[in-house]
């Protein structure tokens, strides 16, 4: 019968070892008894940015890549999108089971109340400079908040993570509201307990003089998708952060912080801000042929494409595809989706994308939805973090309770100098 082991022989010293196989994947620590000599320290794997390295085992996101599946807690995604609501969402990946009625009323009713920002954090933001980009803000009043409630740092009592993971669900779509006013040189807005988690948003973003801010639903909808879409994609560099930061028992806010500076670059969460700037950029149908071809001559990416996880079109930007026709139907048509449409039929069916397995991933179309929506480029990695938050504090809850897990900290191959002796600065 086949035995879920892998033996390896090591041609160095001839013997053989067999280490156990389990879900697919061998545990590296068995690597270290693989030694020429007693005192060798053991053999390592060398894996820069863990292509394929499983850090964790985790019951949260399910990806195939390959087939363009995604999975939260085993549903697929294209059913939440379709039926349920980023607060259910949310609960679903905090929780690992759907709410009841009951469950969930109280779930929205903690969120709900926990929306206001200590007047002091106002100050902070003032602070920023009129042309502050939001993201900075957010990621500094995330962390400011840790100083806030200094009883987080208690990261191994289940109740005071609970509290934090409420506050900061609900708080985080205030601070980003609160950066956006900045920006604009406009009042703050204060949460709405009213309206729903995405009508409050619009709200605390748009509202005016008007008593009451009038949310389209449609809009509230279609954010509230964006919001599911971004709520959790397993292990991903920004996710990876909030679990490295996490490890050391920093409390969630300081580690969310950490995570939204990841989720920051170009190469992550600022790729929706990226790509609008290159339909901008490419300004109109005619000059795409020239575009790809810079790409194809290695000048710069096509931002919005490619993923490391999925080599198969990401079935987010299929379901975000969607959304942008919902939202076109309030806004008028965004001229930036000829431009899209094109580039993506384009480079569907060019052989350097086809051989690279490059699809639309997430961040091609969500941006085109922003802008229609009247928000400022600056604002699209803001809206991811804000659905990622539920993520990063599902994998950090998960992290917190495992007992496998201690704190991160990889391995090095050194290959600098060797030991040589310090010569007095005179003397060089
Ligand atoms: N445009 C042109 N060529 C690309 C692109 C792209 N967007 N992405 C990958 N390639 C090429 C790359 O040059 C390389 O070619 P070669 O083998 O000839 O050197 C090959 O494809 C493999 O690329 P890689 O850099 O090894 O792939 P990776 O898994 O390390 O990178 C990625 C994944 C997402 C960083 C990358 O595809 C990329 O930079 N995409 C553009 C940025 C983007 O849209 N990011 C959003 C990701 S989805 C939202 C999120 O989760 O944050």
């Amino acid at each position: 019968m086949a035995k879920d082991t892998l033996t390896i022989t090591d041609n160095r010293t001839g013997k053989s070892y067999e280490l156990p196989i389990e879900h697919d994947t061998i545990n590296a620590m068995e690597l270290r008894q693989i030694k020429v000599k007693e005192t060798d320290f053991g053999l390592m794997s060398y894996d820069p940015a863990f292509k394929n390295t499983a850090a964790t085992k985790s019951s949260i996101t399910y990806i195939d890549g390959g087939k363009g599946i995604l999975r939260y807690r085993g549903y697929p995604i294209e059913q939440l999108a379709e039926q349920s609501t980023f607060l259910e969402v949310a609960y679903l990946l905090i929780f690992g089971e759907l709410p009841t009625k009951d469950e969930y009323a109280a779930w929205e009713y903690d969120i709900t109340h926990h929306t206001f920002l200590h007047e002091n954090i106002k100050t902070l933001v003032q602070a920023f400079r009129y042309d502050a980009h939001p993201m900075g803000m957010f990621i500094s009043t995330v962390a400011a908040l840790s100083t806030f409630y200094p009883e987080a740092r208690n990261v191994d009592d289940a109740d005071v993570r609970m509290y934090q993971i409420k506050r900061l669900i609900a708080k985080v779509p205030t601070i980003a509201a609160f950066s956006y006013r900045h920006n604009r040189g406009l009042p703050y807005v204060y949460p709405d307990n009213e309206l729903s988690y995405t009508g409050n948003f619009l709200s605390m973003l748009f509202k005016m003089s008007e008593p009451k801010y009038q949310v389209e639903p449609a809009l509230e909808r279609a954010l509230d998708v964006l919001f599911i879409l971004h709520a959790d994609h397993e292990q991903n560099c920004s996710t990876t952060t909030m679990r490295a930061i996490g490890s050391s028992k920093a409390d969630p806010y300081s580690a969310l912080a950490g995570a939204a500076a990841a989720l920051y670059g170009p190469l992550h969460g600022g790729a929706n801000e990226a790509v609008l700037r290159m339909l901008r950029e490419i300004g109109d149908v005619k000059n795409i042929p020239e575009y790809i071809k810079r790409i194809k001559a290695g000048e710069f990416r096509l931002m919005g494409f490619g993923h490391r996880v999925y080599k198969n079109y990401d079935p987010r930007a299929r379901i975000i595809k969607k959304v942008a026709d919902d939202v076109f139907q309030i806004t008028g048509r965004n001229p930036l989706l000829d431009i899209a449409l094109e580039l993506e039929k384009i480079a569907l069916e060019d052989e350097y994308f086809v051989s690279r397995k490059l699809y639309p991933n997430v961040d091609f179309y969500s941006g085109i939805i922003y802008q229609a929506m009247g928000l400022p480029v600056e604002m699209y990695p803001v809206l991811f973090a804000i659905g990622r938050t539920v993520g990063w504090l599902a994998q950090w809850q998960e992290l917190v309770t495992d007992p496998e897990q201690r704190i991160a900290r990889p391995r090095q191959v050194y290959v600098g100098a060797g030991e040589r002796q310090y010569v007095p600065i005179d003397q060089r």
